[in-house]
């Protein structure tokens, strides 16, 4: 029987080619089949897996080799402090998408009581990561999709969070509804993005990457009804492409939103606008 250190070998082998992270990719999978950590694996290189384990890995590694993203043959996907569940339904939540949950705690720090709105939630990563750390905020969230909306729940319920998910065609269902923050996390990729089909995206629903010629159209739809959900001096804060930031301002200054302004992810790059009514 094959030891982890040589089926990590080969695995690495078989993806070089298709994954930039092929190192990363063999040791969660193989941590994975066999219900342990990657630390366990340094640990104990010489384990030998039984040979059904070692099959399964094998097989994952092939259907990683078809770019198969590594988050959707585990089923999770750490956000935040929590670890969640995921499937094609749902996009992979983004370790840049953490930024809004920092920015809206940072604007909201002191306050207590807090509603807010939650636009497009797919896994539940921004509403639940806000429920983890404020218990005591009303949380509702959205998305226009009913199997997204199942995985938001199990998630959820697996920690026991308080948030109210709805179906919703953006504000549909919350007519003479009011919040304090209203967040969105919008499908923002050019519908003609050729990044759409090549790589790991390729297997995430393209209703939760693209919207429209420029990529603009929810967040265009979502700002010319937001004010009319937004309570006074209420915060709206998007995620968005690295180079829509100016055009984002632009159509929260053109509608009237303060204070408008733009924060950068770890890596540089613009990702984050909001504004106050
Ligand atoms: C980029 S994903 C974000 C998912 C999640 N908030 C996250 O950050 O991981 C966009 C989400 O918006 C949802 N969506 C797209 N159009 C929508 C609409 N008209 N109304 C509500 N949700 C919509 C998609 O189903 C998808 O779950």
């Amino acid at each position: 029987m094959a030891q982890i250190k040589d089926l990590l070998v080969s695995a690495v082998g078989r993806l070089d080619e298709t994954s930039p992270t092929a190192q990363l990719d063999a040791e969660l999978l193989l941590a994975y089949v066999l219900d342990k950590n990657r630390t366990w694996l340094k640990t104990w290189p010489d384990a030998e897996p039984s040979v059904d384990e070692a099959q399964q890995f094998q097989q994952l590694i092939e259907r990683r080799s078809t770019g198969e993203p590594v988050a959707y043959l585990t089923g999770e996907q750490a956000f935040w402090s929590l670890n969640l569940h995921v499937s094609p339904a749902t996009l992979i939540p983004r370790p840049e998408t953490e930024l809004l949950v920092e920015k809206i705690l940072a604007a909201k720090t002191a306050e207590k009581g807090i509603s807010l709105l939650d636009l497009g939630t797919g896994s539940g990563a921004i509403a639940l990561a806000l429920a983890s750390e404020k218990p005591g905020w009303k949380i509702d969230a959205c998305d226009q999709s009913e199997a997204a909306l199942l995985i938001a729940e199990q998630n959820r319920a697996k920690y026991d969070l308080s948030v109210t998910f709805s179906r919703s065609n953006w504000f549909s269902d919350y007519q003479g509804r009011r919040f304090d923050v209203i967040v969105s996390n919008p499908p923002y990729i050019e519908e003609n993005d050729h990044h759409l089909f090549q790589g790991d995206v390729r297997f995430e629903p393209i209703t939760a990457l693209a919207s429209g010629k420029d990529g603009l159209d929810a967040i265009r739809r979502i700002v010319s009804e937001a004010k009319t959900h937004l309570n006074e001096n209420g915060l709206l804060i998007f995620e968005h492409g690295y180079q829509q930031a100016s055009a984002v301002q632009h159509i929260l200054v053109t509608a009237g939103f303060s204070r408008v302004a733009t924060h950068r992810d770890l890596s540089g790059h613009d990702r984050v606008t909001l504004g106050y009514k």
